[in-house]
């Protein structure tokens, strides 16, 4: 890794420099605010985590490893334990303690900790979101209102409403020329980006359908019980903070949560959004305490304008076939994109290097800042989000939907408040039991 803060020009120096290209005109009118002082040096970049779990931990180290002079300045989360936990582990590695300085002052607890943390950065900061997605909306809009450059981790919101903000929000970074990435990691990928641009370029032919799927099992849970065991003051909207998967308000559903990454795909190769879909779901299996409201399958079929289909499916259930894959069929051969294998008229295997995406995608958005580069994930990654949700709209529902009709959706699933005390929107019945969606029953618009 590259020695910190060592033959770098200073902040001042930098600024300096910078204020010099400026007047001398070089820089005038072709670079924001945001980005200026980054644009040709290894000024330093001060980062904060916020949301310091599983993900948001793994992202910031990867941010930390980006080449230049890049340290994390702050933490927040809603809980103590979970900040305590990430700050040990980020810190326990020899090779990143030297890119930390967060003291006990810039450790921000409760649910409105983000707002210090986004401060904390300073202009010209960035700032690293990867709480459960319900929140993101109201943080990517606080980032950017701020001036901040943003990571945010996919899905970016868990309803219209929220994919509406953030692609207001979107198009703010955009004004302020602030660069923003967001976690659909398949885009760094090299193998991805290979059989995409292949197929993009007539491999198959015309695309006629495509099939993706994340059939899989529950990925984690935590009872009540064991909770209220750690935590004997727990309340309804801790508990459910705590086993968010399970919420549709904070997680989106599985079908939002995880499978918005092979959604996503299509997207991108087809550089559209469904505009219309059907589909049906239920929870089958999953059920009983601690599995809240969310379906355990979803199979959604999407049209898109030029009339292709996506056929999408994403289940929950041990046991059963798995496959996290993306397929598409044109008129002249197949692809498993996932493979990076296309079959037909133009048999193609990619066979080059794959550099681990989640380390790349920091790498091209840090280098996109210092270098002052085009890159902005906001309004593709709030259109995917959207495709998931439109999804769900349809199995919860039962109904066949429209892309403006489920956008412009005005049915919320937020809570109105946001403490520890407040009623979360859904709550248990007096056997600890969530009600679901029934599709024909539920209204999504
Ligand atoms: N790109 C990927 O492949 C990938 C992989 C895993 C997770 N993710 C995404 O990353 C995000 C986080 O997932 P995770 O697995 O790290 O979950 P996690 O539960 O391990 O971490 C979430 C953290 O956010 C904190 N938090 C909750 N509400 C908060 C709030 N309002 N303010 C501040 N902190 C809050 C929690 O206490 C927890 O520490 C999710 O959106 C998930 O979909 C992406």
């Amino acid at each position: 890794m590259e020695p910190v803060n060592t033959g770098v020009p200073s902040r001042r120096d930098f600024i300096k420099s910078s204020s010099f290209l400026v007047a001398g005109g070089a820089l005038v009118g072709t670079l924001g605010a945001a980005s200026s002082v980054h644009a040709a040096g290894d000024d330093q970049i001060k980062i904060a985590l916020i949301g310091c779990g599983g993900r948001g931990t793994g992202a910031c180290a990867q941010a930390l490893r980006t080449k230049g002079n890049v340290k994390l300045v702050a933490l927040a989360d809603a809980f103590k334990d979970r900040l305590d936990s990430s700050l040990g582990h980020l810190s326990s590695d020899g090779s990143l303690k030297d890119r930390i300085d967060v003291p006990q002052e810039r450790q921000f607890v409760g649910l409105d900790a983000f707002q210090q943390a986004i401060d904390a950065v300073g202009e010209h900061g960035l700032v690293i979101l990867a709480t459960p997605p319900g929140f993101r909306p109201m943080q990517f809009e606080a980032a950017v209102k701020a001036g901040r450059h943003v990571f945010m981790e996919k899905p970016v919101a868990t309803d219209a409403a929220g994919v509406r903000q953030v692609l207001a929000a979107a198009e703010e970074s955009k004004r302020k020329n602030l660069k923003v990435g967001v976690g659909l990691q398949r885009r760094h990928q090299n193998g991805y980006i290979e059989t995409i641009k292949r197929l993009q370029d007539g491999a198959i032919g015309d695309i006629i359908a495509s099939r993706v799927y994340w059939n899989g099992t529950t990925p984690w849970r935590n009872s009540r019980k064991d909770l209220q065991k750690r935590y004997p003051n727990l309340t309804e909207m801790e508990y459910q903070l705590r086993n968010w998967y399970y919420f549709t308000w904070i997680c989106g559903d599985h079908i939002v949560e995880q499978h918005i990454h092979n959604l996503d795909v299509i997207n991108w190769l087809k550089n559209a959004y469904p505009i219309k879909a059907n589909g049906m779901g239920g929870c089958e299996v999953r059920k009983g305490l601690d599995n809240g409201e969310t379906f355990d399958h979803h199979c959604v079929e999407f049209e898109y304008a030029d009339g292709s289909r996506m056929y999408s499916q994403c289940r929950h259930i041990e046991g059963c076939w798995n496959s996290v894959s993306e397929h598409v069929h044109g008129s002249k051969g197949t692809c498993n994109i996932g493979a990076y294998n296309i079959t037909g008229d133009n048999k193609w295997r990619y066979r080059g290097d794959n550099p681990d995406p989640y380390q790349v995608e920091h790498d091209d958005l840090f280098a996109a800042i210092r270098e002052d580069k085009p890159f902005n994930e906001a309004e593709a990654g709030a259109k995917s989000t959207m495709t998931a949700i439109f999804g769900r709209m349809c199995t919860y529902s039962g109904q066949e939907l429209t892309w403006d009709e489920a956008i412009n959706s005005q049915v919320g699933i937020m809570p109105k408040e946001f403490t520890f005390s407040a009623t979360p929107p859904s709550l248990p019945d007096m056997n600890g039991l969530y009600a679901r969606a029934v599709p024909g029953v539920t209204k999504v618009v």
